[in-house]
């Protein structure tokens, strides 16, 4: 046993053997990942990081060897050593990666025994997501999780490799800080020696990467965890990593090329993929109107059509009275689909009613006539504009959805991305990037009575729009861009103001006012007015990057020990609770909350 683990010092060799490796002797460390007893002679598969390899243990090679080999089970950890052979012709197993040979064991050593673990380590798992999470550390031995770990680690190396060759400087901003506004809850830690207070945890660096900005390191990145207490979904995790970068004296062309450089050299490495760039561009403004959405998802059709001039005067009032309200009626034509029978309508109508649709629309083409509740409603002359906007055709079907802007666009999105889906026009090998560009500056919360800042308050407005700041915020346009994979936001950022004086007029616009904004920002704003280089940068969601290139359909299968829907860890089972010491320290009173 000593002998062997005194191999690790030198170095053992992996269960991913070659065939090159025949004759050789080595030495294997690994998890058992099968044990078959067959008449005598014991096969195992040794299981390590890098492979499988079968072992064998021949009582007509080693008596002892063999004896000690009986008590092996599942997941027991060994180390053995053997000569490489090939495997007789009739044992030849191609479905392994080393399948052609196997090696002959004359030492052994357990290393440690395990007892039955909560599921079979391989990837037809069967047990549930919360059983694995629960044994986080036995799901991440399957081959699935393994890999998209390494690949993780592989573009991280991609990143870092790249950063650095373009100048770019690693630098740590703080944890534990004021809050950074970029639209979800804080995480809040409270000060034990300054009791009553809090730190927020960063929802990004975003303040700290401007100061270094200003602080004359003109190329900064960092790999860093952010943190958001926000409604949780497939593609976000309350603790999620950022590529984290800022740039001086950059437009957004300039961000645009380093971030796609970035990019094209991440799917080279790790997918071995060449991507074609410049990537597309699209504005905000054509991504609504042509997609619903503004992370629009390019690799299928079925786009969104404006029809409300076309029914502004239409008999059907649900339709007319929309368009009078200053809302939109938008089709989209699902191509030879008047096969749908009433159920799946019904189902779809469901779907665009979670978006709060008030209903759906919807009009069947055949050869002598439309087919549908509302066709009745149209004249000739409007049928015939639709027919010619839509390029309606016998056998399609269009779906119509007609309310306010914002409904009208995010269901009709929603709904040609379920079609595209049901209609299995995605293909699982295509990428399609594109930046959107052109934001609007900001919205207006109708719950909050306010506006807010569609990317950040730190974002520059377009030159020409800034007069407009005042008269007309909603109109004005900022400097902000996303990069969108597959109808996903990969990454967002913007370039920043570099004016303290424009930075006030644009918290103020956003109803911050004076003594809010020196509260929060103090440090920003003196610190723009001690010499401040134009500058801006983006930030890319790590986890959502690996989930789209390992094909995963969840961020918590691309990181190592992810949280569940509900911010809890079931491995470590935290959030817990805090003992009476740690809270009277603290100051903090818990109301309890009974669950
Ligand atoms: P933004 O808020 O757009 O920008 O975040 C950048 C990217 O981070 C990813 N992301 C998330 N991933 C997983 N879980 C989450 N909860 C989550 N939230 C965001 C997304 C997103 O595109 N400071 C700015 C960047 C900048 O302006 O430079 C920022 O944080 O992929
Ligand atoms: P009704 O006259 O309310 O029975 O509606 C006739 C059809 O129009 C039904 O298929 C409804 O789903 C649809 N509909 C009603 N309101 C809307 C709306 N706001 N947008 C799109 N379709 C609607």
């Amino acid at each position: 046993m000593t002998d062997l683990l005194g191999n690790l010092k030198r170095t053992h060799h992996c269960c991913q053997l070659k065939d090159t490796d025949i004759d050789k002797e080595v030495v294997l460390m690994g998890w058992v990942q099968h044990r078959r007893d067959h008449g005598g002679v014991i096969f195992v598969d040794l299981r390590d990081k890098e492979g499988i390899t079968q072992i064998v243990f021949n009582p007509e090679n080693s008596k002892e060897v063999h004896e000690k080999a009986q008590e092996i089970r599942n997941e027991y950890v060994l180390g053995v050593k053997g000569k490489v052979i090939a495997r007789p012709d009739d044992m030849l197993n191609p479905n392994m990666e080393t399948g052609a040979i196997e090696v002959l064991i004359d030492e052994l050593s357990i290393f440690s025994r395990a007892e039955t673990p909560a599921f079979q380590i391989d990837d037809r798992v069967e047990a549930s997501e919360s059983i694995r999470l629960q044994y986080r550390y036995l799901d991440l031995r399957r081959p699935q999780l393994k890999n998209n770990i390494l690949a993780r680690h592989k573009a991280t190396m991609a990143i870092r490799n790249y950063l650095d060759n373009k100048g770019f400087v690693d630098i740590e901003t703080p944890f534990l800080t004021k809050s950074t506004p970029e639209g979800a809850r804080d995480y809040l830690v409270p000060s034990r020696v300054n009791q009553g207070d809090f730190y927020a945890l960063p929802q990004s660096p975003q303040l700290f990467k401007q100061l270094l900005m200003i602080s004359g390191f003109d190329r900064y990145y960092q790999i860093v965890k952010c943190f958001r207490d926000e409604d949780l979904r497939a593609d976000r995790q309350p603790e999620f990593t950022q590529i984290d970068m800022e740039l001086s004296f950059i437009d957004e062309q300039g961000v645009m090329e380093v971030a796609e450089g970035m990019i094209v050299d991440i799917f080279k490495k790790v997918i071995d993929l060449d991507l074609a760039t410049p990537f597309p561009q699209i504005t905000y403004d054509d991504a609504m109107s042509r997609f619903g959405l503004d992370r629009p998802d390019l690799r299928f059709g079925l786009e969104l059509c404006d029809v409300s001039d076309i029914v502004k005067n239409a008999e059907f009032k649900v339709f007319a009275n929309v368009v009078k309200n200053g809302g939109l009626v938008k089709g989209i034509n699902a191509k030879g689909c008047a096969v749908f029978t009433r159920k799946q309508i019904d189902e779809l109508t469901d779907f665009t009613a979670v978006y709060k649709a008030k209903g759906l629309a919807w009009i069947k083409i055949k050869e002598n006539e439309w087919q549908s509740p509302i066709a009745k409603f149209f004249t000739d002359e409007e049928k015939d504009a639709l027919k010619k906007r839509l390029d309606l055709e016998p056998g399609d079907i269009v779906f119509f959805v007609a309310d306010q802007p914002k409904i009208t666009n995010e269901a009709l999105g929603q709904l040609r991305n379920e079609l595209a889906r049901r209609l299995e026009l995605i293909s699982d090998e295509t990428y399609e990037f594109t930046w959107v560009t052109h934001f609007p500056m900001m919205d207006y919360d109708e719950t909050d009575k306010r506006y807010q800042a569609l990317h950040h308050p730190f974002t520059a407005p377009l030159e020409e729009d800034i007069e407009k700041l005042a008269s007309d915020p909603l109109s004005v346009k900022s400097r902000a861009y996303d990069l969108v994979l597959n109808g996903i936001e990969i990454g967002g950022g913007s370039i920043r103001i570099h004016s303290a004086e424009l930075q006030s007029t644009v918290l103020a616009c956003l109803g911050i006012d004076e003594n809010e904004a020196n509260e929060k920002f103090g440090f920003l704003l003196n610190a723009l007015e001690s010499g401040a280089p134009p500058h801006g940068g983006i930030a890319f969601g790590l986890d959502r990057l690996m989930m789209l290139l390992c094909k995963e359909d969840s961020i918590r299968n691309v990181i190592a020990f992810p949280k569940t829907q509900k911010a809890t860890c079931l491995l470590t089972e935290a959030p817990s609770k805090a003992s009476m010491t740690q809270l009277q320290e603290l100051a903090i009173k818990v109301s309890k909350i009974e669950k």
